[in-house]
């Protein structure tokens, strides 16, 4: 059943879709690109850097960044991240899935990412910018994996009363 991408909303933690393994995409066809311009409008329209398909409730392995004033937003199908062997680095990060919810994750400073763009055509780049951080909050996601998961013991205690409530607002 093809998706309905002008339904396609935030969704928001405790959801199962944002725990599990999202599916490569099998051919960028016009539903996938559909679903990435949603994507695109929806980190926008929620003031966000980057967003994760599963984020919008579509199992696939795609996601976009924020361009900067002269960049273009970025459309990244079927990513392969490699992380280069740098020292890890503190910063606090957020989660458009996790209103409210700030920790500290430690990641490499640096990254390589393999994907296919919005035409299917192969792409490379590697940063030591932020982007770098925001490619790995984003694959993380496709792979279930939510900054709840990676803070410290003392994150873990700030957190829970939000977490709480987030649970209680799903109605779990
Ligand atoms: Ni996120």
């Amino acid at each position: 059943m093809p998706i309905d991408t002008e339904t396609l909303s935030l969704v928001h933690y405790p959801a199962p879709i944002l725990q599990e393994r999202s599916k490569a995409v099998a051919e960028v066809n016009d539903e996938v690109r559909a679903v990435a311009r949603r994507l695109i409008e929806l980190m926008h329209e929620h003031e966000g850097v980057g967003l994760a398909a599963p984020q919008a409730g579509v199992p696939w392995r795609i996601f976009v960044t924020r361009g900067d004033e002269d960049e273009p937003d970025l459309v990244y199908i079927n990513p392969e991240l490699t992380l280069a062997r740098t020292a890890l680095e503190p910063f606090e990060e957020g989660c458009l899935s996790l209103p409210g919810i700030h920790v500290t994750v430690r990641r490499p400073t640096t990254a390589t990412i393999v994907a296919l763009d919005i035409d299917g055509n192969p792409f490379t780049v590697t940063s030591d910018d932020f982007i770098a951080r925001i490619w790995q909050h984003e694959f993380d996601h496709l792979n279930g994996t939510l900054i709840i998961n990676r803070m410290s013991p003392i994150d873990r205690l700030s957190t829970r009363k939000a977490l709480k409530e987030l649970k209680l607002a799903a109605g779990s």
